[in-house]
C-alpha cells in the first residue's frame, strides 16, 4: 500500500535524477569544448530530434515561444493578417501571433479531445487568414485530416504548436510531422524537458529551414555577414546536450505515463462531478503531457488533494482572451462557452514518468471519495 508521502505535480528532481551520472558526464565533454554556442551538440540534437520525429529538418532555438514566432515571421505572417487558433490553449500560443503582429482567431475546443473543434474552423476563415495554429493539447494530436482539408480548400499554412506533444502520433506519424511546420518547447516541465529554456522548430521545407536557421542566429550564415535582419534565439549547447541524453528515454517515458493515464481512466469513477478526458481512437497515441479532468467543484478538490498530500494544477484558470494583456482585443468572453467551461473546471492530476501505480491508485481512491461527499 501506498505511504502517503507527498505526491508532487511536477517531481522534476526525481525526474532529472535519473539522468545524472548521463548530465555530468555530458557537462565534463562540454567543459572541453573550444566553441560553445551553435556547436557539436546542438547539430547532433538537431539531427536526432529531426530522425526521431522523421523530418527533414529540425532548427533549435531559445524556447517554445520563439519557435512559433519565429515560423510566422519566416512565412511573412503580419500586420493585417490573421491566424486561426484554440480559444482555449496556453497563452504562448496567442503571443506569437500578436508578437508578430496578426491577430488570433480564436475557435472553440472540443469537449471531448480539448482540441480545436475541426468543425467550428471553416466558418472563422476569411480573406486575410494566412494560418491554422493547431495545439495538440495536453500531448493529444488534433485531428489533422480535416484541419488540412480545410487548409488546402484555403491555402492555409499549418502549424503545429507541439510543445506538449513530444513523442504523441497520429497514425503512426509523429506530431511534429502533422503541418507544414511545427514548434516544441523543452522547459523542464515538458515530456522531453531540458535543465532551462530550449525550443525547436521542425519542418520538411527546405526553404523555411535555412530561413529560420538564419533568423534565429542573426540572419547570419557566415559569422559577420547577416543576409536578414534576425535575432538571437540559439538552442543553448548545454541545453542540447542534456537533450541528447534525454531523448532515447522519451518513448519509455511516455508509455509510463499512458500506464498511468489507464491507471485513472479506469478507477476514476465518472459522474455529474466528475468528467475525464475522452478515450483518443486507437490511431492515436497521447504523450499524455497532462491528464486533466472537469469538475464543478475543481477548487474544493484541488483543496481536498491538498489535504490528502496531493498536488495539482490547473490548465489553465485563465483563458489567453480573458487574460488583461489581451484587454485591448476586446473579445467577448460569452462567444466561447466550451472554452470557458474549460478553464472553470479543469484540474491537472500528477502524471509523469516518476508517478507510480500505488500513487495514482490512491489519488483515484481520494477522488472518488470526494465525489461521494459531494454528492
Ligand atoms: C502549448 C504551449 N505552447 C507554447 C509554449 C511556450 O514554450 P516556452 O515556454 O518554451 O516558450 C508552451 C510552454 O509552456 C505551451 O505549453
Amino acid at each position: 500500500m501506498y505511504d502517503k508521502s507527498m505526491i508532487k505535480f511536477l517531481d522534476l528532481e526525481s525526474i532529472n535524477r535519473r539522468f545524472d551520472r548521463h548530465f555530468k558526464d555530458s557537462f565534463d565533454k562540454f567543459l572541453k569544448q573550444s566553441w560553445i554556442v551553435l556547436s557539436d551538440e546542438l547539430k547532433s540534437f538537431e539531427h536526432n530530434f529531426a530522425n526521431y520525429l522523421g523530418v527533414k529538418h529540425c532548427i533549435g532555438v531559445g524556447n517554445g515561444l520563439d519557435a512559433l514566432e519565429i515560423v510566422l515571421e519566416c512565412w511573412n505572417i503580419g500586420a493585417g493578417d490573421e491566424v486561426i487558433v484554440p480559444a482555449n490553449t496556453y497563452i504562448a500560443t496567442w503571443l506569437a501571433i500578436t508578437r508578430v503582429g496578426a491577430v488570433p482567431i480564436p475557435v472553440e475546443p472540443d469537449i471531448s479531445t480539448f482540441n480545436i473543434d475541426p468543425e467550428r474552423i471553416e466558418e472563422r476563415v476569411t480573406d486575410k487568414t494566412k494560418a491554422i495554429l493547431v495545439v495538440h493539447l495536453y500531448g493529444l494530436p488534433c485531428e489533422m485530416n480535416k484541419i488540412k482539408q480545410i487548409a488546402n480548400k484555403y491555402s492555409l499554412k499549418i502549424l503545429e504548436d507541439a510543445a506538449q506533444a513530444h513523442g504523441a502520433s497520429a497514425n503512426g506519424v509523429r506530431c511534429g510531422n502533422l503541418g507544414d511546420a511545427a514548434a516544441f518547447s523543452f522547459y523542464p516541465g515538458k515530456n522531453l524537458g531540458c535543465l532551462g529554456d530550449g525550443g525547436a522548430i521542425s519542418t520538411n521545407d527546405d526553404i523555411l529551414a535555412r530561413k529560420a536557421r538564419l533568423t534565429r542566429n542573426y540572419g547570419s550564415e557566415l559569422k559577420y555577414y547577416n543576409d536578414i535582419p534576425g535575432r538571437n534565439s540559439r538552442l543553448d549547447e548545454l541545453q542540447a546536450s542534456f537533450l541528447n541524453c534525454k531523448l532515447p528515454y522519451l518513448n519509455a517515458d511516455n508509455n509510463h505515463r499512458n500506464m498511468i493515464a489507464s491507471v485513472y481512466m479506469q478507477n476514476i469513477k465518472e459522474g455529474v462531478n466528475i468528467r475525464l478526458p475522452g478515450k483518443p481512437i486507437s490511431e492515436y497515441y497521447h504523450a499524455w503531457h497532462l491528464f486533466v479532468i472537469l469538475c464543478p467543484f475543481s477548487d474544493q478538490l484541488s483543496d481536498y488533494l491538498r489535504g490528502m498530500n496531493i498536488q495539482t494544477m490547473k490548465h489553465y484558470p485563465l483563458p489567453p482572451y480573458k487574460q488583461k494583456a489581451y484587454a485591448g482585443l476586446h473579445i467577448d468572453p460569452e462567444m466561447y462557452p466550451v472554452s470557458n467551461f474549460i478553464h472553470d473546471n479543469c484540474l491537472s492530476l500528477p502524471i509523469g514518468p516518476t508517478v507510480t501505480s500505488e500513487q495514482a491508485l490512491y489519488v483515484c481512491a481520494c477522488i472518488n471519495e470526494f465525489s461521494s461527499q459531494i454528492c
